[in-house]
């Protein structure tokens, strides 16, 4: 079944925050900003499979680094509902580079570099879609 819901997004708590000891207390400001975590996994990406969830980025320069990053270590992967998911959740977890994160964002408080900044967010509700659907089957969301 392919979901389109708009109140949902797709998360996942990178290898430089789950190696760090970080993950808890992100899943924990998570919960507490209000989204309800509806799947959740721990698991660690294959390069084939980095490859294809970044698969939008395979022309950049960091590429090749963003995959070797992600699969470096294990993940945290979790679909996550509120309402206006998606860009609330881009509100909380902060800019991509968490030296411009503002402050209290999860970049913020627990990312230290560009590459290594601890947490994935869907920037569409059509890629929260498919970024959940890559992860996680019906039986597998409550
Ligand atoms: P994400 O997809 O992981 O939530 O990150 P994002 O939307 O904030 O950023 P995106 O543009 O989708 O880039 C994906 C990841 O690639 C790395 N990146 N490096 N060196 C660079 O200029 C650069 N730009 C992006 C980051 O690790 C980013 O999270
Ligand atoms: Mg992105």
């Amino acid at each position: 079944m392919f979901y389109m819901a708009t109140n949902r997004t797709f998360t996942m708590i990178k290898p430089d925050a789950v190696a760090n000891g970080h993950a808890g207390k992100i899943l924990d400001h998570i919960i507490q900003a209000g989204f309800k975590v509806v799947a959740l996994k721990y698991t660690r990406l294959s390069e084939a499979m980095a490859g294809d969830f970044y698969g939008i980025h395979r022309e950049r320069p960091f590429f090749n680094d963003l995959v070797s990053f992600m699969t470096s270590g294990p993940i945290y992967a979790a679909i996550l509902e509120k309402d206006n998911a998606v860009e609330d959740f881009r509100k909380l977890i902060g800019a991509t580079d968490p030296q411009k994160a503002d402050a209290g964002t999860i970049r913020n408080l627990y990312a230290k570099s560009i590459d290594a900044n601890a947490i994935h967010g869907s920037d569409s509700d059509e890629n929260a879609a498919i970024e959940g659907n890559f992860f996680f089957s019906s039986f597998e969301r409550f």
